[in-house]
């Protein structure tokens, strides 16, 4: 006989682990299968974000961080040094060990809540039964969590060495001189950054002409101008016509509106996106439909088209990110205990883990502008932000976005120090459906980078401190 879960949960990234706990706390017989293994072929669970994205990245960038700081901003500081100098094995084994923390961590904790972890490739067979290997197991239900993998451009194939990947990227074993990115994108942005700090010469390559699209549109043109300060070279509308490999350098051609060019670099990271993992996933007679992207079509409960089977996380639509993973398995285990759960996916919070932080919450303006919703806007730079002056990070700043009616919070979108912080404060404040006279009403503390949500929120309505605002007629 198969051994019967209640539930079993197919994948063990933030979506599936998540999914897993939540279960096992609502007292439903769980079981977890996951096959990732990690350099020592041992079981991980954790998915892409422990092992080789979210968490291992964000290590990387604050390495980087330091390591530019060290070099170039402590003099100001009165802290002179010298002769830093950069150990990379050490930066990457710090990674390593970060990584294997919190993976052992999950484990640890899919073990005090009494689920079943089962370490294999998982495959849905018809009558909800899943089999691993040789064996089999069934449920009651089914919530599938496998995550996605990065997408291939045509005719750049991965070598694992020259061109790589977002996991080959977080793993160079030496700074690469010259290296190419193709995609301005989250990971391009993000690993990019990461090694031009430690040394590299970086240039970006990007199809369209838009930078970070989805971001609001003044925000991104305040990123564009500041990574290209910073040393990040971005050329947009690039068209590649062909990338080979000749004795272990990179030679790329592409087109663009000024003609042709050919570039000789280290290494080439390849970031265009991410597909989800749905291949030879799902057994035909179960009746489950995958659209031409690879995705698993559900509705805003995350249900398939067969009762008792869910889809949750980057397999689904939805932004490709943990938190919206992790939330949409909480949502599903509380669903198949009886209760009341929804997500609200227009709410969710976006970070960019750039230097300075890129975040956001809510609508952008050109989104409302194209929707014909009427609004007023308040922003407020960091410039003139005291903590931010006492840290030295004076770039960027904080816009709210308000019903011009209603004074509703409809996006608050910030590029500055610790974006990825004050967002919180935004997305709760929207929760609570809060208006900009709300944050206004509000008593910050002095200093914080906090302030300058008080202040964006002050300037909706022309109030605001610490920038000299427009007259008003009496
Ligand atoms: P995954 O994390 O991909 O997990 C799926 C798991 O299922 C994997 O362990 C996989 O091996 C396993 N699996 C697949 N098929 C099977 C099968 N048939 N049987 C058994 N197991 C299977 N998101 C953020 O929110 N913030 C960030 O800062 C961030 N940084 C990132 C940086 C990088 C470099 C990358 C690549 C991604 C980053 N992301 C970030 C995105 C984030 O990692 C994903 O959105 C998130 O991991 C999706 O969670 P998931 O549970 O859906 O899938
Ligand atoms: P992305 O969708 O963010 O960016 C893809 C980039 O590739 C875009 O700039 C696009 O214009 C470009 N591109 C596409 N086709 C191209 C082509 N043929 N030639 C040149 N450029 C091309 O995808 P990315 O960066 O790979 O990240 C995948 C996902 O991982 C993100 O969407 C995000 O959801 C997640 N992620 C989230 C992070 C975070 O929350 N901080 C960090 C890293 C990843």
């Amino acid at each position: 006989m198969n051994e019967k879960f209640d539930v079993i949960v197919i994948g063990a990234g933030p979506g599936g682990y998540v999914a897993a706990i939540r279960c096992a706390q609502l007292g439903l017989k769980t079981a977890c299968i996951d096959d990732w293994v990690n350099k020592e072929n041992k079981p991980s669970p954790g998915g892409t974000c422990l092992n080789v994205g979210c968490i291992p990245s964000k290590a990387m960038i604050e390495s980087s961080e330091q390591y530019e700081k060290a070099q170039h901003e402590l003099a100001i500081h009165g802290i002179n040094i010298r002769g830093v100098k950069l150990d990379l094995a050490t930066l990457l084994a710090r990674k390593d060990s970060v990584v294997n923390e919190l993976t052992s961590g999950v484990a640890a904790l899919l073990a005090a809540n009494r689920v079943t972890f089962i370490h294999g490739r998982g495959k849905l067979l018809a009558n909800k039964e899943v089999e691993v290997g040789e064996k089999r197991f069934s449920a009651s239900n089914i919530i599938i969590a496998t995550g996605s993998s990065p997408s291939a451009l045509k005719g750049v194939a991965y070598d694992g060495k020259t061109i790589v990947d977002s996991t080959g990227a977080l793993a160079f074993d030496k700074v690469p001189k010259r290296l190419c990115v193709i995609g301005t994108g989250v990971i391009g942005l993000e690993l990019g950054s990461v090694w031009r700090r430690l040394g590299s010469e970086v240039f970006m390559l990007k199809s369209s002409n838009t930078f970070l699209p989805m971001a609001d549109q003044s925000i991104a043109k305040e990123a564009l101008k500041t990574f290209s300060e910073q040393g990040l070279d971005i050329r947009m509308g690039a068209k590649i016509k062909d990338v080979t490999v000749v004795r272990g350098k990179a030679v790329i051609e592409y087109d663009d509106s000024k003609g042709s060019h050919q570039e000789k670099v280290d290494k080439i990271i390849v970031a265009v996106g991410r597909q989800p993992n749905t291949h030879d996933l799902i057994a035909d007679e179960v009746g489950i439909a995958i659209d031409k992207r690879g995705f698993i079509s559900v509705d805003d409960k995350c249900r398939t088209a067969v009762d008792g089977i869910y889809a949750i996380g980057d397999i689904v639509r939805g932004p490709m990110l943990a938190h919206k993973a992790s939330e949409e398995g909480v949502m599903v285990a509380e669903l198949i205990n009886g209760e009341f759960a929804q997500i609200d996916l227009e709410s969710i919070p976006s970070v960019i883990y750039t230097s300075p932080e890129i975040a956001w919450v809510g609508k952008t303006e050109q989104a409302l502008k194209q929707e014909g919703t009427d609004y007023t806007i308040g922003t407020f730079p960091f410039a003139a932000n005291g903590r931010a002056r006492a840290l030295g990070e004076t770039k960027g700043l904080i816009k709210i976005i308000a019903h011009a009616k209603t004074d509703r919070i409809l996006g608050v979108h910030i590029i500055g120090p610790q974006a990825s912080e004050t967002v919180a404060q935004a997305k709760i404040a929207m929760e609570m459906g809060a208006s900009s006279e709300d944050i206004a009403l509000t008593v910050f503390a002095h200093p914080t980078l906090s302030e300058a949500l008080h202040e964006a929120a002050l300037s909706v309505h022309d109030r605001a401190i610490h920038v000299v605002q427009p007259k008003r007629k009496k």
